[in-house]
C-alpha cells in the first residue's frame, strides 16, 4: 500500500516537474558534459536533395520596373471601376502603406469637366474622397460661381474630380518625382476612360504629371493639349487659400473655362 502511495505521489511529481519545463532526468552521478565527444556532425545532404528543396530566388525589388507595371495595369483595365481596382490592388507605391484609404475620384464620371489635384490631404484621407476638406470647399465655390458642381446629375453642369496620388503622403509632404511617375499611368488612363471634354489641372503637381512642366503662376491660364483634350492649368486652391490676391487670376480662368464650354 505504502509503494503505490509513493508511486502516484511520485509520478505526480514528475507530472509537475514536466510541466514547469524539466526535460532531462539528472542521475546520480554527476556528468561532465564539457568532457564528452562532441556529437558527429550529420552528412551533408546529396546535392540533389538540395536542389528539390532550395525555392527558386524571390524577385528583389530593384528587378521590378513600377511604371511598367503601372502601365500594364492601367492598359488592361477597360471601364472606372476596373481602373479603380487595378490601381487598388497596385502595391508597389510605398504611400499606400502609410495611407488610410485609398482616393479614387468623385464626382459625376461623364462630366465634361475632368480637375486634376495632387494628393489626398487629412480630411480626403479620411472620408477616401478628393477634395473635401478646406481647399476643396473652396473648390467647390469657385466651379459652383461659374454653374458647375461636383454633385450635379446632368454632365454637362457636374465635376469630375480626382488626383495624382490616390494615397495621402506622410504629412502632406510633396509627392516625389517616382511617386508621380508610377502612378502616372493610372491617371493617364482614368482621364482617356472618363474621357472629359476638357481637364483642369490644380498646381504644379498634375503639370509635372500631366505636361512634364512646372512653374505654375506662368502656365495657369493658358490653354494647352494633353491626351487629345483641352488642359487648362490653374492656381490650387490651397494656394489660393493663403494667397487670397491670387484669387483674381483664378477667376479669369474660371470665366476661361466657362467661355470654353459654352457652344
Ligand atoms: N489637395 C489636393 O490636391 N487634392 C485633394 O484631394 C485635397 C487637397
Amino acid at each position: 500500500m505504502e509503494s503505490q502511495d509513493t508511486y502516484w505521489s511520485d509520478l505526480a511529481a514528475l507530472a509537475w516537474q514536466v510541466e514547469l519545463g524539466a526535460d532531462e532526468a539528472t542521475l546520480e552521478t554527476p556528468v561532465d558534459r564539457y568532457t564528452l565527444d562532441p556529437r558527429p556532425t550529420a552528412p551533408a545532404p546529396p546535392a540533389v536533395a538540395e536542389a528539390r528543396t532550395t525555392p527558386p530566388p524571390i524577385p528583389q525589388v530593384q528587378d521590378v520596373d513600377p511604371v511598367a507595371v503601372a502601365q500594364a495595369a492601367a492598359d488592361a483595365a477597360t471601364d472606372l471601376p476596373a481602373l479603380a481596382r487595378a490601381m487598388e490592388a497596385f502595391e508597389l507605391c510605398d504611400l499606400k502603406k502609410g495611407a488610410r484609404s485609398f482616393a479614387f475620384a468623385d464626382g459625376q464620371p461623364a462630366a465634361r469637366v475632368m480637375i486634376v489635384g495632387e494628393a489626398p490631404g487629412r480630411e480626403e484621407d479620411q472620408q477616401g474622397k478628393p477634395f473635401v476638406g478646406q481647399a476643396g470647399q473652396l473648390l467647390n465655390r469657385m466651379f459652383g460661381a461659374i454653374g458647375l458642381a461636383r454633385d450635379a446629375e446632368d454632365a454637362a453642369q457636374a465635376l469630375y474630380i480626382t488626383n495624382v496620388l490616390p494615397w495621402r503622403p506622410p504629412a502632406n509632404r510633396a509627392p516625389e518625382a517616382a511617386e508621380i511617375a508610377m502612378m502616372l499611368p493610372f491617371l493617364q488612363r482614368h482621364i482617356v476612360l472618363a474621357n472629359p471634354d476638357l481637364v483642369v489641372l490644380m498646381g504644379n503637381t498634375p503639370c509635372q504629371a500631366i505636361l512634364q512642366k512646372t512653374g505654375i503662376t506662368r502656365l495657369r491660364g493658358h490653354w494647352t493639349e494633353a491626351l487629345g483634350r483641352p488642359v487648362m492649368p490653374m492656381l490650387h486652391p490651397a494656394y489660393l487659400l493663403r494667397q487670397p490676391a491670387a484669387k483674381r487670376e483664378a477667376w479669369a480662368d474660371l470665366l476661361d473655362i466657362q467661355a470654353r464650354l459654352t457652344p
